[in-house]
């Protein structure tokens, strides 16, 4: 990069790009500097400084969007059980692409998965794969994250630009980009801090203004934050926004929208994108801010490419297996799971039988093999009979009468009911169907119980409620 006198127009344009600045370690600037051109080159157009060519007449009223997403929490997209879910993956280019490329900033604010669990590391790096196919400016790592990443060798992926509160020089702490507002250059930074790590002096060091009398924005995302927190900042003065961590699914500004710093959150499992619209003021050398929360509804386009990364996660967990590695609890009494269709002979249940083949349940697997996931155990789990219970589904292949929603699913294990009948009853009909109708994947089970039982109705009447034999 230019040290000394006016940058040449290429290097300026060149600047544009090269804006990542290790604002807390600058000895290895240098070299995150490569990376990040790497980086710049190999994901396409990112934010440039250079005049929009297209524009005629003068500039009014031009908008920069920062977009924030954050704690998606392993939820590459919603199951699709009931209609009106929010969220996915592939939706979130529908939101970005609404404004020009040139104009905007995509911050991830990071808690990318739950767990360390064998799923959730799949889907760390399926996260990671996607967050760059989107062409994200940065992407925040909690200490949880900065664990995974690191041990699944992440850190140094091109296409990523991570940032982090540690200060172990393995990634930058902040990230600064330059845009054009109304014809005027404007610094937005970013920087991630720890409160509980690093005294609230630290974050003065970390935003320092690229050029004399350069306009700066200067967002800060902080792993902890709550009244004390925010009242240490705001005195400081340099901080125009502070990014907290999610502690509910809706995004939120905390406190009043008008004050500064903003401070808000941005919600969990991806449902809402966050963008914040900077404007110039009418008043020289302030900015507004416009907050609002975008609902990753179904009406957004999906985007190809993220089709297809789900596609691949699909295959990634059927080839790893997860189903037949999945957890097993042992039935209690010597209890097994036996299947529908023995249930069926015609001096037992043959009604009851034919009753449910037409109800939704006796397909419900089938579903899952129409979207692909029918190897995938977050899935399955609510798809067929006894998944977490050891003599439950494994595989189609090895269990194929525990596919579905079936009998045992509310009546229990059948085997010592099968072996005696007449002697040992399967355990009464329970009103176990909110363990799958729960809110989140049946939206209109609660309210409509009886609809719903109706809807399943197998049983002859004037049998007697909870009398099965
Ligand atoms: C083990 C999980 C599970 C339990 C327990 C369960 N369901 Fe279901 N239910 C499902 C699944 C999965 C589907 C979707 C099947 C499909 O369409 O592939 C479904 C679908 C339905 C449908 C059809 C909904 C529609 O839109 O067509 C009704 C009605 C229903 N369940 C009622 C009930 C009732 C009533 C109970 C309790 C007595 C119950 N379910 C218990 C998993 C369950
Ligand atoms: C907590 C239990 C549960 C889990 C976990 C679950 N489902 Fe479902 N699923 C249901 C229920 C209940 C229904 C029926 C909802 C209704 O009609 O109200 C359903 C219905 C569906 C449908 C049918 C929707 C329709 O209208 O035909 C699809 C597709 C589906 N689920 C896919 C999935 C996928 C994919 C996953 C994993 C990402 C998944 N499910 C995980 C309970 C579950
Ligand atoms: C989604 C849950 C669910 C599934 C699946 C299911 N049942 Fe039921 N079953 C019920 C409920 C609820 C009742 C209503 C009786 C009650 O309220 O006590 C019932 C009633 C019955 C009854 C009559 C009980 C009586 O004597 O009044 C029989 C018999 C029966 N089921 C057999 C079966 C068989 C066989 C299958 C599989 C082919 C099956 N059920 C699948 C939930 C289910």
């Amino acid at each position: 990069m230019g040290t000394s006198g006016r940058p040449s127009p290429f290097l300026q344009r060149n600047r544009g790009n090269l804006n990542i600045l290790d604002l807390a370690n600058r000895k290895i600037a240098a070299a995150l500097t490569v990376v990040a051109l790497t980086a710049a080159l190999s994901c396409g157009p990112r934010a440039s400084i250079e005049v929009p060519t297209r524009r005629q007449g003068p500039v009014e009223g031009e908008t920069l969007n920062v977009f924030f997403t954050g704690s998606s929490l392993g939820r590459l997209k919603p199951c699709g059980c009931s209609g009106g879910q929010l969220g996915g993956l592939e939706r979130r280019p529908a939101v970005f692409n609404s404004v020009p490329a040139e104009k905007r900033l995509l911050i991830d604010t990071g808690s990318l998965v739950e767990t360390n669990s064998d799923q959730d590391l799949i889907k760390f790096d399926i996260i990671v794969e996607a967050l760059g196919l989107l062409d994200y400016h940065a992407v925040n790592l909690t200490d949880e994250d900065f664990e995974i990443a690191r041990n699944r060798g992440l850190l140094d992926n091109p296409a990523v630009r991570f940032i982090s509160p540690h200060r172990t020089g393995e990634t930058a702490a902040g990230f600064q980009s330059r845009y054009l507002l109304n014809n005027e250059h404007v610094t937005v930074s970013v920087l991630t801090f720890d409160p509980d790590k690093s005294p609230t002096e630290q974050i003065k060091e970390g935003f320092v203004n690229p050029e004399e009398g350069a306009k700066t924005i200067n967002i800060l995302i902080v792993s902890r934050c709550d009244e004390e927190v925010v009242s240490s900042i705001a005195p400081l003065g340099i901080v125009d926004c502070i990014v907290c961590p999610s502690e509910a699914e809706e995004p939120m500004i905390i406190g009043s929208p008008n004050r500064r710093p903003l401070v808000f959150s941005v919600g969990r499992y991806g449902r809402y994108i966050c963008r914040l619209q900077i404007e110039k003021a009418r008043v020289r050398d302030r900015f507004k801010f416009k907050f609002t929360a975008i609902p990753v509804n179904e009406d957004l386009e999906k985007d190809a490419a993220l089709v297809d990364l789900y596609k691949g996660y699909q295959q990634i967990i059927r080839d790893s297996n997860l189903l037949e590695r999945h957890p097993r609890y042992v039935l209690p009494d010597g209890l097994k799971y036996v299947g529908s269709q023995s249930c069926s002979s015609s001096d037992c249940h043959a009604y009851e039988y034919v009753e449910w083949m037409d109800n939704a349940h006796a397909s419900a697997y089938a579903t899952l093999e129409e979207v692909g996931s029918q190897y995938d155990p977050e899935c399955v789990a609510c798809h067929v009979v006894g998944m977490d219970y050891e003599s439950g589904f494994i595989s189609e292949q090895q269990t194929p009468l525990l596919k579905d929603v079936g009998c045992e699913n509310c009546h229990g294990p059948g085997s010592k009911h099968n072996e005696k009948p007449h002697e040992v009853k399967t355990s009464e009909p329970k009103m176990t169907c909110i363990q799958c109708h729960t809110p989140e994947h049946s939206g209109d089970y609660a309210g409509n119980e009886d609809t719903f039982l109706e809807r399943i109705k197998h049983w002859t009447e004037p049998n007697a409620p909870g009398n099965v034999k």
